[in-house]
């Protein structure tokens, strides 16, 4: 923490790659602070009670929801949102497969997707869903949106099975 007076504080975030000094109050959301302070409206406001999951960021990888997540706890930690991701890969394949209609779901699932693949890229149809129910589309797009994913898996599968074959 920087500084602090009764109701306000000034903290350091560390956000995509890049450090911010934002002025807080202890209660405020990381959403809120995100979208608010910082103008990074990737993250959406919605249901703001944890039930959607358009407001997903990675915290230090995780897919978290920055409308459950205090500001204040996020001192030294690493977030992501979808204007710092640089795996385009994902991006690509949720266009290709057609899983964004009107597309304010669709940050949250490609930060959820990136964390899916980190963790585990030979994920399962069963994994796959269990995975995303974290994440709710209004369009109801569902099907699109897992075989985006599955691409996302297959690739990175491909990727890593050619590696092991090279170092073989
Ligand atoms: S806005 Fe955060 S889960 Fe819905
Ligand atoms: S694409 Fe519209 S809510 Fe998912």
């Amino acid at each position: 923490m920087i500084s602090n007076n009764t109701s306000k504080s000034v903290i350091r975030l560390h956000v995509n790659g890049e450090s911010h000094d934002v002025i807080i109050r202890f209660a405020d959301t990381l959403l809120h602070t995100l979208r608010e302070q910082l103008g990074l409206t990737g993250a959406k406001r919605s249901c703001e009670n944890g039930d959607c999951g358009a407001c997903t960021v990675l915290i230090n990888g995780e897919p978290m929801h920055s409308c459950l997540s205090l500001t204040i706890e996020q001192i030294d930690q690493t977030i992501t949102t979808i204007e710092g991701l640089e795996d385009s890969s994902i991006k690509q394949a949720f266009v290709s497969h057609w899983a964004i209609q009107c597309g304010y779901c669709t940050p949250g699932f490609i930060l959820n997707c990136h964390a899916l693949k980190a963790r585990h890229p030979d994920a399962e149809e069963e994994v796959i869903e269990e995975w995303m129910q974290s994440n709710l589309c209004r369009c109801t797009g569902y099907q699109e949106i897992k075989e985006a994913v599955k691409a996302v898996l297959q690739e990175e599968n491909t990727l890593l099975n050619e590696t092991k074959n090279t170092l073989d």
